[in-house]
């Protein structure tokens, strides 16, 4: 009955399993029995079985309903009648603790599957676990579990996958472990666990998923892991390991994330670790670490996540780390680091968080500090030997923390609201902290509207009394500043207090952000709950008025129901979002799966990238996106009429009430919104996927360009523009034989757009004809879309020619006899009505090729 699949098969399921399902282990095994299509007959059952699961009590009184306990809630069985299925969850068991050892495991010699997860269980795990030598998949996590790992556990050689995080496990790890061959993933995080980690476990080598976090593991890491070649994800955070991290991590070329925070390493971190190119998030806070970083870093090229804050690391902060084109995050606070802060800092696109505090960074502070274009920008650079004047341009800074350092001079950036990448969010800071500096000069008024600010301590004066300043944002500042002795007194308290709060405040903020973060990174579907808070979630950014958050989006969304969804393409799909202030959105979600697939999340930060750089009417406006490997979307605006494809296509209706003035309109903004795009954007941006798919249309039916997953910067430097996209049907010609995209293959897919639009559908084979000579007499009356009246006025006559002549310019085969959408753009909305009178019935479309 369980069809054992192929181990590549299998690897694949398992892996999308893995991280797809942690947070809330609501999973079927890859192989999990279908619990409906098991429907045995009812003679055959196995009675002994059935004797043991009444025995268990977690039934209550559900086999007095149904003799046949293969019908029963949570249980599945084979064809032959015998039980390979027990899942908790499915049972609707009464709140009252119940225990596991009354479950009699010897009875079931064919289970398979066992989930018994966040079932209020008690007791250990009994030895007789070792008799259910079918098990592959087992889960006890989420209970309240205590005792030790049994060693007969390591008789189940066909398990793949053991979960019993989450319990109060104690004792060690039995070296017998290394007998679970098939083992794919091992949680045992968050229990009592004690001892080294055994030198076997690297003969677990299909290992995919290893997490031991939360234990009091001690011993240093065997070398051995090294050989857990499938390895994507170890975590040991939080035990009391010590040691050296051995160099054979080197070899876990599949790492995706490593986590070996809050332990007791020591030694340097080995250059090794280069080699793990798979890399995205790395973490090793809170250890003994010293030495410096290694510019070999430079080589994780996925790495977005870089923690190795509270350690011992001394050094500069090599520039070679801004090589990283994908780093979100980078913390490096509570170390020994000295020298300058690079300016290479200003890379990075996607740096959006940065804590170099507590240091001994000095000189000055590069310009801008941050490219990030997303809102939440967070700097922290406080409590260094940082010099020199605050930098005039700081980029796109949400909190600002440059307490601390011996910086002068005045505070220069007040005029700060115009970000290019998000020129139409009103930028400013909600938390500004210059405390304890030599800072002077007049403070700006315009300082009083950020939200939190801190400019304690510093030689600042102001004239009118410091009038909207909150004095306790004041301390310490020269006496004209402040204007009464109360506040001198005051002086001496606050910097107790402040000694005192600080640590308390970091270790809330810290415990705090692991909590978010933790939680971002376990989470399935996406499921969060009241506890992310407003604009603390790292990876979440908006940009539409500051104001969407991320749990308004899941919210409105049901948690992205499939009833919200209004669409799905090749990579993800589309969802009608109403937020609280009535504001409708669409999101576009990127696949679960597909977020793991490099070239799809390349196409999503590149459409990111683009939108954030350009501003027009008649282009889809972003609000705001959430960039995190497991969670993917884009926010926009929401266009109520769909794709100009669907308004032409499906639906008679929708396409009778697009007349000919209104396509001619959809036309020419298409048009401006290219010439745009080509034209007045440096360098230039080519769409490469022109199609009637990918212009939207608004309310009053105003076309709005889509979907930049694969447009380009038109880099004059770079000769690769080689990669082929774009849509059949729609490319230009000479895309067949080169592989050099240009603004004129834009040019093309108008054309066809343009053709389409008029037509009514797709002009497919038609186009080549339209340059035969041999068809010279097919009359524009024949091409145009028949569901509407040919126009009657000469307005829309004319336009409609015009818009002819232009698109068969567009549609020439050779890309340099295209005009420019300039060109196209221009002649659209300056035509000239012209007195001459135009019948269709008349005119050829031959007669338009000039
Ligand atoms: C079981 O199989 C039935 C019929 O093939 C299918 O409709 C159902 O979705 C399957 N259920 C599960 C849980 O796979
Ligand atoms: C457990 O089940 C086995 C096999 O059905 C049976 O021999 C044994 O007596 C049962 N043990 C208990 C304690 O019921
Ligand atoms: C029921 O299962 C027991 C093992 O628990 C086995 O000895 C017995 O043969 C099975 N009986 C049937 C009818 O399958
Ligand atoms: C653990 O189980 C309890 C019920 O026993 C449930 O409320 C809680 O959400 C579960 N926690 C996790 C992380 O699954
Ligand atoms: C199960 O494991 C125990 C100890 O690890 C061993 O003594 C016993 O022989 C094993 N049983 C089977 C059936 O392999
Ligand atoms: C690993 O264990 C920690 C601690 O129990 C837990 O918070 C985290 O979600 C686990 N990670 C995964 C991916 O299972
Ligand atoms: C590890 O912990 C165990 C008990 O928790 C202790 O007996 C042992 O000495 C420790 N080993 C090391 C290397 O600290
Ligand atoms: C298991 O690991 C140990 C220690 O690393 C090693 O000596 C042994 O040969 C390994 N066994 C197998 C079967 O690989
Ligand atoms: C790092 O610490 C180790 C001890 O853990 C010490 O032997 C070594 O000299 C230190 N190296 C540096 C560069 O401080
Ligand atoms: C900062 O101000 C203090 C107090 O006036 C002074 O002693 C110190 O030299 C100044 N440092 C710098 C770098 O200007
Ligand atoms: C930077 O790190 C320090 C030390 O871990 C912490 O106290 C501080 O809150 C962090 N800053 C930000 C902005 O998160
Ligand atoms: C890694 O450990 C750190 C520190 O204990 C924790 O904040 C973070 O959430 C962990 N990350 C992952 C991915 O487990």
């Amino acid at each position: 009955m369980v069809a054992k699949c192929s181990n590549c098969a299998l690897l694949i399921i398992a892996v999308v399993l893995l991280f797809s399902t942690t947070g809330s282990y609501r999973i079927f095994p890859p192989n999990a029995p279908n619990l409906t299509t098991v429907e045995p007959p009812s003679s055959s059952f196995n009675n002994s079985e059935r004797q043991a699961l009444i025995q268990s009590g977690w039934w209550g009184s559900h086999h007095a309903i149904d003799p046949n306990h293969c019908y029963w809630r949570g249980v599945s069985c084979d064809d032959a009648g015998s039980v390979v299925g027990i899942y908790g969850w499915e049972l609707n068991y009464e709140s009252k603790l119940l225990q596991l050892q009354t479950l009699n495991f010897t009875a079931f010699p064919n289970l398979v599957s066992m989930s018994l997860d966040g079932m209020g269980l008690t007791g250990s795990i009994p030895k007789e676990i070792g008799t259910v030598t079918k098990l592959s998949y087992l889960v006890l996590s989420n209970n309240s579990l205590h005792g030790k790992l049994p060693p007969t556990l390591s008789n189940l050689t066909q398990l793949e996958f053991l979960y019993v995080s989450f319990n109060s496990l104690s004792g060690i790890i039995p070296s017998t472990f290394s007998l679970l061959e098939n083992l794919i993933s091992l949680e045992l995080d968050s229990n009592q666990i004690e001892g080294p980690i055994p030198l076997q476990i690297g003969n677990l080598s299909n290992l995919i998923k290893l997490n031991l976090s939360h234990n009091l593991l001690n011993g240093s890491i065997p070398f051995t892991l090294g050989q857990s070649k499938n390895l994507i994800y170890l975590n040991l955070d939080s035990n009391q390991i010590e040691g050296h991290i051995p160099i054979e991590i080197g070899n876990l070329k599949q790492l995706q994330i490593l986590n070996l925070s809050s332990n007791y390493l020591s030694g340097q971190i080995p250059l090794q670790i280069e080699a793990l190119v798979s890399l995205q998030e790395l973490y090793i806070e809170f250890n003994q670490i010293n030495g410096s970083i290694p510019s070999e870093f430079q080589n994780l090229i996925n790495l977005h996540t870089l923690y190795l804050s509270h350690n011992m690391i001394s050094g500069v902060i090599p520039p070679k780390l801004f090589q990283l084109s994908n780093l979100v995050s980078l913390h490096l606070s509570n170390n020994q680091l000295g020298g300058n802060i690079p300016s290479e800092i200003r890379n990075l696109d996607f740096l959006c968080d940065i804590n170099l505090s507590n240091n001994k960074l000095e000189g000055l502070i590069p310009s801008p500090i941050l490219n990030c274009f997303m809102s939440f920008g967070k700097v922290d650079f406080s409590n260094n030997l940082l010099s020199g004047n605050i930098p005039s341009k700081i980029g796109y800074v949400d909190k600002l923390n440059m307490s601390h350092n011996l910086l002068s001079g005045s505070i220069p950036f007040l005029s700060i609201s115009d970000n290019p990448y998000i020129p139409w969010r009103e930028y400013s800071l909600s938390s500004l902290d210059l405390s304890y500096n030599n800072l002077t000069g007049i403070l700006p008024v315009e300082l009083t509207t950020i939200p939190y600010i801190n400019l304690s301590f510093n030689f600042f004066e102001c004239p009118q009394g410091c009038k909207g300043f909150h004095a306790k944002s004041l301390i310490g500042n020269t006496p004209r500043s402040v204007n009464s002795s109360v506040q001198v007194q005051k002086t001496e308290k606050p910097r107790n207090l402040i000694v005192i709060a600080l640590p308390i405040t970091c270790c809330f903020l810290f415990i705090i952000f692991v909590g978010i973060l933790c939680y971002i990174r376990c989470t399935n579907k996406v499921k969060f709950e009241q506890s992310s808070k407003k604009d603390g979630d790292l990876f979440s950014i908006w940009n539409y008025d500051g104001k969407i958050a991320f749990e308004d989006i899941i919210e409105a969304t049901q948690d992205f129901d499939i009833r919200h969804c209004i669409g799905t393409g090749a990579y993800g799909s589309v969802y009608k979002a109403q937020l609280p202030s009535g504001k409708i959105v669409a999101l576009k979600k990127l696949h679960q799966r597909e977020s793991q697939n490099p070239s799809f999340d390349k196409s999503f930060r590149n459409e990111i990238k683009m939108l954030s750089q350009i501003r027009h009417r008649n282009i889809v406006k972003l609000h705001g996106f959430c960039l995190h490997n497991r969670c993917m979307f884009l926010v926009y605006e929401y266009m109520e009429r769909g794709s100009l494809f669907y308004a032409l296509s499906m639906d008679d209706d929708e396409a009778k009430e697009l007349s000919w003035s209104k396509r001619v309109n959809i036309i020419s903004g298409t048009a401006n919104a290219l010439a745009y795009m080509h034209h007045d954007c440096f360098p230039p941006i080519v769409h490469r996927d022109v199609t009637s798919n990918n212009i939207l249309l608004n309310s009053e039916l105003h076309a709005v360009v889509s979907d930049f997953g694969t447009a380009r910067l038109l880099d004059p430097d770079s000769s690769n523009q080689t990669l082929q996209v774009g849509t059949y049907g729609y490319l230009a010609p000479e895309l067949a034989y080169t592989m050099t995209v240009t603004e004129k293959c834009d040019v093309y897919s108008f054309g066809v757009v343009a053709l389409e639009t008029l037509m009514g559908r797709h002009p497919g084979v038609l186009i080549l004809s339209l340059f035969n000579s041999s068809n010279k007499n097919i009359m524009i009356k024949d091409l145009l879309d028949s569901r509407i009246r040919l126009p009657l006025c000469q307005r829309d006559t004319q336009a409609i020619v015009q818009v002819l002549i232009l698109a068969l310019a567009c549609l020439r085969s050779d890309p340099k006899s295209r005009p420019s959408m300039q060109q196209v753009a221009y002649e659209l909305s300056n035509f000239e009505q012209s007195s001459l009178s135009l019948s269709f019935s008349k005119i050829s479309v031959f007669q338009l090729i000039a």
